[in-house]
This record gives structure tokens, sequence and C-alpha cells, in this order.
């Protein structure tokens, strides 16, 4: 076996199942990693603590994984576990992430791109821990790949990128997307929302400080340009940046180079910036509240994330992605539950469709999502479902019934239409009442109330909610011994 310079991080190759290509070989080196192919676990064991990382063929079931994770974890070793798959296995590379493989790449997968992508991710970054899990990112719609492939082009020019789209679209999907398919990806993806801080911090969190620069400033301290040095800079909300900030950036983006606050020294930039904003920034130019000579500067390209009500085709998917995150099961959509998602208007786009399966999850027993797990954000929002004429205006259920069942959709998972891509971790956007038993209990209230409105019986009720009569008997039962209002619907 040949040595490795210490410097580069060792990779363990473990494929019983063939051995190891000269392409993969190739790839491997270019992108800056040493590679030991091992025949055993007892191989495993023995190297295990030199490594940096470990590569796995997984060709049934996770089994293997599960074994590596065990040895690892019984040595006091965390090392990352990379899984290889071969592409058309949705189920198994959905069940390896989920099971914490670092990331998982496609059997056939020889472009040192990807390598170099492990690279960054075992980087820790700025910006999200070690253990954020690598998620799964949907572009199935024909304009959501075409838009990938927009994005994938306009990663390898180093020009500012302008992301439009509102809010809960994708923007800082995409985002990330610049940043990992470009030559930056192993530098720092930085992210500010400038909607989300007072003015005086963006100015100091962008451009850092001297030690006492200002009252307070007990130590200096790097702003999120130098952060970001040789990465990405992500502006989200740009359009909240105040006008003075706006010249500012305006100015360090025309001269490539700043200073801190309270400093002399000239810092050189190096990031490449992308911004987003759901706001009509040529409104604002005409309102004189952004700067017409910024938007030219940033917008090099401008890419526009549609709702996602007009990218049809990434619904099902993204609904089935969210809930394999959410348990690593075979799960069912009904097709009327599809159908339902299919013709919801998504005013909160994939955030909301996100709040709406981790909902189902919960309401969920048996893997199979019928229309009466789902609940959506409107009817949270519009409270007495009956009373705010729910349903008339925000769910067309006697057209969903009288269109034809929709056969369940496979998930899709080929290049390049899903990307692995690491998200930010998703517990922000959900929903946590202090009381998820009452959160739970007001929104089967509120389906079976709005179902009930809308049918002539009760058994057309049980029938369009996917339960027996039976079972609708005993929830509104239920729902009347915990004092649920059931008065309008019974
Ligand atoms: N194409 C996609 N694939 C998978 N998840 C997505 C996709 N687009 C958005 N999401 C998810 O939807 C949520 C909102 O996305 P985000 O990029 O924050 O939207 P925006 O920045 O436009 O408000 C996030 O949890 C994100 O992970
Ligand atoms: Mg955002």
């Amino acid at each position: 076996m040949k040595s490795h310079p210490v410097s580069t991080p060792l990779a363990l190759w473990l494929d019983p199942e063939s051995p190891l290509g000269a392409d993969h070989g190739q790839a491997l080196q270019m992108s800056g990693w040493a590679v030991m192919v091992i025949q055993t676990m007892d191989d495993l064991m023995a190297h295990a603590p030199d490594a940096a990382l470990v590569v796995l063929h997984l060709t049934t079931d996770i089994t293997r994984l599960k074994a590596v994770q065990h040895l690892l974890q019984e040595a006091g070793l965390s090392t990352p576990v990379v899984c290889r798959v071969d592409r058309h296995e949705l189920d198994l590379a959905v069940e390896a992430s989920q099971a914490g493989a670092l990331t998982v790449l496609a059997t056939q997968d020889v472009r040192p791109a990807s390598w170099q992508r492990v690279h960054a991710q075992l980087k820790p970054s700025t910006h999200r821990s070690a253990q954020t899990p690598v998620r799964q990112v949907v572009f199935v719609d024909p304009s959501s790949q075409h838009l990938l492939a927009l994005a994938r082009k306009v990663a390898q020019a180093d020009v500012t990128a302008l992301l439009v789209g509102p809010t809960g679209s994708g923007k800082e999907v995409l985002a990330r997307v610049l940043h990992e398919a470009s030559g930056r990806a192993l530098g720092p993806f930085v992210a500010l929302n400038c909607a989300a801080m007072p003015e005086n911090l963006i100015e100091d969190m962008l451009f850092g400080h001297e030690k006492g620069a200002f009252t307070g400033a007990h130590r200096e301290q790097k702003g999120l340009f130098e952060q970001a040095h040789g990465g990405t800079l992500f502006l989200d909300e740009i359009g909240e940046m105040p006008m003075h900030l706006q010249s500012k950036l305006l100015r360090v983006l025309q001269e490539r180079q700043l200073t801190r606050l309270g400093g002399q020294n000239v810092i050189q930039l190096n990031v490449r910036i992308v911004a987003a904003t759901n706001k009509d920034l040529k409104k604002a130019i005409a309102e004189r509240e952004f700067r017409e000579d910024l938007y030219y500067r940033i917008a090099t390209f401008r890419m526009r994330l549609l709702p996602l009500r007009e990218r049809p085709g990434d619904i099902i998917p993204l609904a089935m992605q969210c809930l394999l995150q959410q348990a690593a099961q075979p799960w069912r959509l009904h097709p009327q539950a599809q159908q339902m998602l299919l013709q919801y208007a998504w005013p909160g786009n994939v955030r909301e469709l996100e709040n709406v399966m981790r909902r189902a999850t919960v309401l969920c027993t048996d893997h199979h999502i019928t229309p009466a797990h789902l609940m959506f954000d409107d009817w949270l929002t519009q409270g007495h479902a009956a009373d705010a004429g729910l349903v008339s205006d925000s769910l067309h259920t006697a057209e969903a019934e009288a269109m034809p069942a929709v056969p369940p959709v496979p998930t899709p998972m080929v290049e390049p239409m899903v990307a692995s891509v690491p998200l930010p971790s998703a517990e922000a956007a959900v929903d946590q009442p202090t009381d998820l038993q009452s959160a739970v209990r007001l929104n089967e209230h509120q389906v079976i109330m709005a179902t009930l409105a809308s049918t002539p019986s009760k058994t057309e009720a049980a029938k369009r909610l996917g339960i027996s009569p039976r079972t609708l008997r005993y929830k509104l039962a239920q729902l009347r011994e915990h004092g649920l209002n059931m008065a309008t619907a019974c």
C-alpha cells in the first residue's frame, strides 16, 4: 500500500463488490484526497484512526453503513461516512442520508467536483454545525430544472447574482447551489439577513470593527466580508438594506476593498456576493428606496424563483422528500392527498409545504398520508374553519372530487434534477406549539369541520377524509369531549 503525505486527508475506500476504478482514483486524487482501498471491517478498524473519511458502497440496504457506524462509535471515532449508491436507488440513498451519511453520491459519479464538495462539507462553516444533515434539493418541474442548469452555469462565472422570488420559494437554497457549484465551494458560505438586523448592527456585522471603534468595542471584530473570504456572502432581503449602507456596499463592490469601522488598514475583498429579495426592486428604485446603481451592480445575473403553485412538478417530490426527512420509512401519499397538494395555492411556498408535511407526519400513524392529515397554513390563521368560509376560499374540495385521481407520483432522484446540497437546519421554520397535543387536535378539528361543512352527509365526509364513518363518529365524540365546539358541524 502506498504511503500518503500527512497533509493530504485519507479516505478509506470500502467496496467489496468492485475494485477502485482509475477514474474514481483520479477524481479523488485531483480533489485532494489520499485513498486507501480496504476490504474488511478489520482493515477499517486498523486504519480508521488515521482517516478523515470512510467511503462506503451500498447495494441493497444500509446494514453495512450501520455496521461501520457502530464500529467507529465503539472506537470513539466520529469519522464521517460517504455512501455510494446506484443513482436509481432513491430509497436507499434517502435511507443512508437519514441514517447519518455525510453525503450520498451516485456510484457512477466520477467528477472531482463531487469529492471537492465532500471536502467543503468537512470544513466547519461559520454558518452551520458539522452535524447539520445533508438534504436533497428538489428541482423536478421543467422550469426548476432549467433554473438549476442556469444556476450551475452562473456559478462558474465569478459574478454577482440577484435571486428574486416570493418568501419561502427557495432563494437561500439556490444561493447555496450557486456556492457549491462554484470554484469557491471549498470556501465559506456566510449569510446575512438584512431584514432581521437593526441598521447599526448590519454595518458592524458586514464591515467589522477595530478595538475601541465605539463604546463597547472591547476587541477587534472581523466583518462578514472578511469571514466570507474565498467564499460566498449571501445578502438576504437586500431590499431592506438602509440607503446609507447601500452607498457603502456599492463603494466596496466597485473598489473591491474595505476598511473596518474605526480602522485604517485596507482589506482586499475576495468574496462573491449573492443577493436575494422578495421586493420589487424596480418599484423601490422608483420610490427612491433602493439605489439604481447598486441594483445594476448586483444584478449581473438575475434569477427568478417561481411561486410553488407555478411549478406543480415540484410539489409531490418536495412533499415526499419532506416526509422521508421526517422518518426514513416507505411513505404513501393517497391520490386525493396528492390532488389537494397540487390544487392548493401555497401562499407560503416550499416553506409552507414543509410545515404541512411535518404536521401530516404528526397526525398520521400508519405512514399513509390521506387528506385528513393535511392542514394548510391558511386554515390555521383563519381560525374557525367553517366560520371563515374556508372551504369555498382556499380548498376546492368539490372540484378535487370531480377530478380523476392521480396515480402516486414516484419521487425522482436522477441527476441533475436532484442535487445534494447541505441545507440549513429546518428547525427554525417548524411551528412549535407549546402544547403539541392541542395543536394537533385543533388541526384535526378544523379539517373535520371543513369537510363536514362541504359534504351532504357524515358518510360522505368520512369517505373524503379517508376514514371509516365509525372512526369519524369516534373522532367527533373525542373532539366534543375535549371541549371543542362542534355545534356548527353536528
Ligand atoms: N428546491 C428545494 N428543495 C428542497 N427544499 C427546498 C427547496 N426550495 C426550498 N426548500 C426548503 O424550503 C424552505 C424555504 O426555503 P428558503 O431557501 O429559505 O426560501 P426563501 O429564502 O426564498 O425564503 C427551506 O426549509 C428550504 O430547505
Ligand atoms: Mg430567505
